[in-house]
């Protein structure tokens, strides 16, 4: 039988039990599917953290490299300081797997509440992708003078041509695929005048020479939050730096219902690719069985597809999708869904499979 080999990092808070969900759910589809899962787990973390001081070791990088794909629950530990699992684990997993491009649909489905009045789920179904290996993420900077009144702390904004246009190939591929075949660049070029116009020039030259059935727009970051919040209908694609994708994607996360629902992949289409939420680890709700697992048990979907199962995935969003449509889940808030994450995840994985 088909197999796939799967790195499982279900990491801190609400992460392990969002999950085991995650994992019945691919488990059923596949063996409807006749394919199956063989998964390996690894305990990086907060807790591994606080016992070892470590947080993720470049052998273990080494030995991520032998899968395709990795599903990750959630890293943040509230005894570990900011910064520290962060950096050391999620970056540098993203980073060191080179995994740049970070693919976050923003999806209203029926029955879902959003806070946008009026809107509906015709009006927000767009994707935004990251750029995920450049940017202000890098580290590149430092600080003169620390803690005195002179104090300076500079941090670089850094994309080099290559990454921009393997970024931009992704993108233009994704809205190719897509009904509407459009891609809105979002930037700050009139202030970020160096990486802006690098991003502007490789949007308009591959564009213009590679795809031109995709109508090519462009927003401002700034104005784009105030479109995905008045407008949303006019997305089918964005692609944006790394930053500005990172607050864009809480914005969208909210528009489609919030954290409980909103999935994200990590992907380095010709090496390993990794699926988490794109919520935290909401240490308050650990062990109750009330946080929500629909948005890793989407993003086990989207593994799915990067896998190339795509009938597989189909039948994840479906079974969600119903479960939503037809109020068997109440809400997507931990702790209202009318019943536990381990019933959803029964749910899904009964729906999915049948
Ligand atoms: C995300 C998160 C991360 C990021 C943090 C935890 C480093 O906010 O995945 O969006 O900024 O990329
Ligand atoms: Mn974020």
């Amino acid at each position: 039988m088909k197999t796939y080999q799967v790195a499982v990092v279900p990491g801190d808070g609400t992460g392990p039990e969002v999950v085991r969900e995650g994992l019945k759910v691919l488990n059923a589809v596949a063996a409807k599917e006749g394919f199956k899962f063989e998964t390996q787990h690894y305990d990086f973390g907060g807790d591994r953290y606080l016992k070892t001081g470590e947080t993720l070791p470049d052998s273990a990088v080494e030995e991520l490299k032998k899968f395709k794909v990795i599903y990750l629950g959630a890293i943040g530990h509230p005894d570990v300081k900011p910064g520290i699992l962060e950096q050391g684990i999620l970056l540098k997993m993203r980073f060191a797997l080179e995994q740049y491009i970070n693919l976050r649909p923003v999806k209203l489905f029926p029955g879902v509440e959003t806070p946008l009045a009026n809107k509906k789920p015709e009006d927000v179904d767009f994707v935004v992708i990251r750029e995920n290996s450049g940017s202000i993420y890098t580290g590149l900077g430092g600080v003169e003078n620390k803690g005195t009144d002179r104090e300076c702390a500079i941090q670089i904004m850094k994309y080099t041509r290559p990454q921009v246009d393997r970024c931009l190939k992704f993108s233009f591929e994704l809205a190719m695929k897509r009904k509407r075949k459009k891609l809105t660049l979002c930037h700050k070029t009139n202030v970020l005048v160096h990486c802006g116009d690098l991003w502007m020039r490789a949007f308009e030259e591959m564009g213009k020479a590679k795809y031109p059935e995709v109508e090519r727009d462009y927003n401002h970051v700034d104005a784009t939050t105030m479109w995905m919040v008045k407008n949303p209908e006019f997305y089918d694609v964005i692609v944006t730096e790394n930053l500005f994708g990172d607050i864009i994607t809480d914005l969208g996360a909210q528009i489609q219902g919030g954290m409980g629902i909103a999935a994200g992949g990590n992907i380095n289409p010709e090496g390993v690719s990794m699926f988490e939420p794109i919520g935290g680890s909401a240490p308050k709700y650990t062990n109750q069985n009330v946080i929500n697992p629909l948005a890793a048990i989407l993003s086990g979907a989207m593994l799915l597809d990067q896998l190339g199962e795509k009938n597989a995935a189909a039948r994840i969003e479906r079974a969600v999708i119903d479960a939503l449509q037809t109020k068997k889940i109440k809400s997507l808030s931990a702790g209202k869904m009318g019943m536990g994450t381990t019933e959803v995840g029964d749910l899904i994985a009964k729906a999915a499979s049948a």
